[in-house]
């Protein structure tokens, strides 16, 4: 435990068999790089998957599954807290106490509760759903975080914790810290292979386009090289007109550390061909020892729930003390 550096709250939805590229260089590297400097407390957030309908067995499996990829990309349980959401009901009770804080209106304006709910209808849309930001800041507040890493996709979740936090230590008097956006300083961000203007997702279109974690290698190398790009011959980096080789440089650049100038001078001249089969081995050799390690602890669930309940015990002596300032100061 890192007790004296700042606290760093992450974490990701175990709604899918396999994390993905996207997860890993735009989430997961970061996390295991952080580990040298924060407090991380990474946590799998299986409360928020619930507020899409999941089949159960499924749901327990990915539980495990995202766990042990945390672990298999480098997270440290000698430097890192990593555990369930579901196993420290703090979670869902600070949860409680804050949406008791959060204005209807206030709730209403959050755009991803929006756009995800104008694409299920006003039927399938739950209230779980609507709530979902207030559990996140409950998540966060609990470990008197100092810093979460965001894409822009969560930054106005962020804010609504911020406010809460400051609203709750206006109206009982100083408990949460005041938590801030973390900007990781090479934030990489991974489009669909068969889409490339569209972010590689677990929802993504096709499966094509969506290089898993835990694919075989065989099949990793197969949807790179079999990845879209544009009718030019020229390897140059450019978003807006070549997508999809942009793409490629990008995921070949954050794997490799090589910057994108090296790149494009290393494959001036030469064909896509060479560019697809080339990222296609630094991709599988970088993900080969990930999935390895990945399959072995799934191998040895006990062993695997056995980490999972020492990261509950400690996240939970830590967020009990918190949630017990807090029951305090309301009045309990
Ligand atoms: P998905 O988009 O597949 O549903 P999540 O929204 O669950 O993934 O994201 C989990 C984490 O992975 C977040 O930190 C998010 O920023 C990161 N992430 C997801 N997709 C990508 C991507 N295509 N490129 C970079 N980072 C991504
Ligand atoms: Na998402």
């Amino acid at each position: 435990m890192n007790a004296s550096r700042p606290v760093v709250f992450s974490g990701m939805q175990p709604s899918s068999d396999s994390l993905h590229l996207g997860n890993y260089l735009g989430a997961l590297v970061n996390w295991v790089a952080l580990q040298d400097d924060y407090d991380p407390i990474y946590c799998v957030v299986d409360l928020h998957a619930i507020t899409v309908q999941q089949d159960p067995v499924a749901l327990h499996d990915n539980v495990r599954r995202t766990a042990a990829q945390y672990l298999a990309a480098g997270v440290d349980l000698e430097r890192s807290t990593l555990f369930v959401q579901s196993h420290v009901p703090a979670h869902t009770e600070l949860a409680w106490v804050l949406g008791t804080m959060t204005g209807f209106g206030e709730a209403n304006r959050m755009t991803q509760f929006k756009d995800k709910s104008a694409k299920q209808g006003a039927d399938a849309t739950t209230v779980g759903l609507f709530t979902y930001p207030v559990l996140m800041a409950a998540d966060i507040l609990l470990y008197g975080t100092h810093l979460v890493p965001v894409g822009d996709d969560q930054r106005q979740h962020l804010e609504l914790t911020r406010d809460l936090a400051a609203r709750f230590n206006s109206r009982y008097g100083d408990t949460f810290a005041v938590p801030e956006a973390l900007i990781p300083k090479e934030s990489a961000r991974i489009y669909d292979l068969q889409e490339p203007t569209a972010k590689m997702s677990k929802s993504s279109a096709s499966e094509a386009g969506l290089v898993k974690l835990l694919d075989d290698p065989a099949i990793t190398a197969k949807k790179i090289k079999s990845a879209v790009t544009d009718t030019e011959r020229e390897i140059r980096y450019d978003p807006s007109a070549k997508p999809g080789i942009s793409n490629l440089l990008d995921i070949y650049a954050a794997i490799t550390g090589t910057s994108i100038t090296a790149l494009e001078a290393e494959y001036a001249g030469r064909g896509y061909g060479d560019l697809k089969k080339e990222l296609a081995e630094v991709v599988v050799d970088a993900l080969a020892p990930i999935r390895a390690r990945t399959l072995e602890l799934m191998e040895d669930p006990a062993e695997l729930d056995r980490l999972l309940t020492i990261g509950a015990d400690k996240a939970a002596d830590r967020a009990e003390r918190v949630l017990r300032e807090v029951y305090d100061r309301v009045g309990f």
